[in-house]
């Protein structure tokens, strides 16, 4: 029997290499083990035929028109997946969100907060997330797993050094700025150990028994 009354939505952020969609998938099964009746839907951003555009090869976009593709995504993503799950009352767990939007295109490519937020309140409007962990991990051990990991999206990996440094300080400032939404987790130990980091701050924020 599904929970009633709105679902949850709670996105998970940060650098390359964090360790985001395996913790994504580790907090799934923990939902499902210890909340009575959660349905969890896992999904990640970009996603569907954008996401190739944006993530493979090496095209240079400006910053307007890559913030504009990822919106576009993201306007799908929130009719087709995000907002009829939590509708239906369920835990929407999102790899990726509109804070990536802010940190890669905002800050490390430049466009800016304020074009970023118009953005947002354009496509997204009222809707926040309940809860954003931000896995935090130094930029040379995270782009080393990333770039081990994958072979063909690595489009963003390769922007150079100074470039994910601003987008590990970035996410900090985001995380400063909205301190009731967003949670950063160290994510620079063992998977179990972030596990459980990340399950006390969901227990912690969103009154979980
Ligand atoms: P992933 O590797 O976490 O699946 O994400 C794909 C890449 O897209 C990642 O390098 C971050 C980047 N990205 C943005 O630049 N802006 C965005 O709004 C999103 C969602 C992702």
């Amino acid at each position: 029997m599904p929970i009633s009354g709105p679902g949850r939505f709670i996105t998970i952020e940060g650098g390359e290499g964090a360790g985001k969609s395996t913790q994504l998938g580790l907090l799934a099964a923990r939902l499902k083990l210890e909340v009575k009746n959660a349905g969890v839907v896992e999904t990640r951003e970009p996603n569907g035929p954008i996401r190739n555009l944006l993530v493979q090869g090496d095209r240079s976009w400006t910053p307007m028109a890559e913030a504009l593709l990822h919106f576009a995504a993201r306007a799908e993503h929130l009719e087709e997946t995000v907002r009829p799950s939590l509708a239906e009352g369920l835990w929407v767990l999102c790899d990726r969100f509109a804070d990536s939007t802010m940190a890669y295109q905002g800050y490390a490519q430049e466009l800016g907060r304020d074009r970023v937020e118009a953005l947002y309140e354009m496509v997204v409007g009222e809707l926040k997330p309940d809860l954003t962990l931000i896995l935090d991990i130094p930029v040379a051990i995270g782009l080393d797993r990333a770039m081990r990991r994958d072979i063909t999206e690595t489009r963003y990996e390769r922007m150079g050094r100074a470039f994910h440094e601003t987008l590990r300080t970035a996410f900090h400032d985001i995380a400063a700025r909205e301190p009731e939404r967003c949670v950063v987790i160290d994510a620079n130990g063992p998977v179990e150990t972030v596990h459980e980091a990340i399950w006390a701050a969901v227990k912690d924020r969103l009154n979980v028994e």
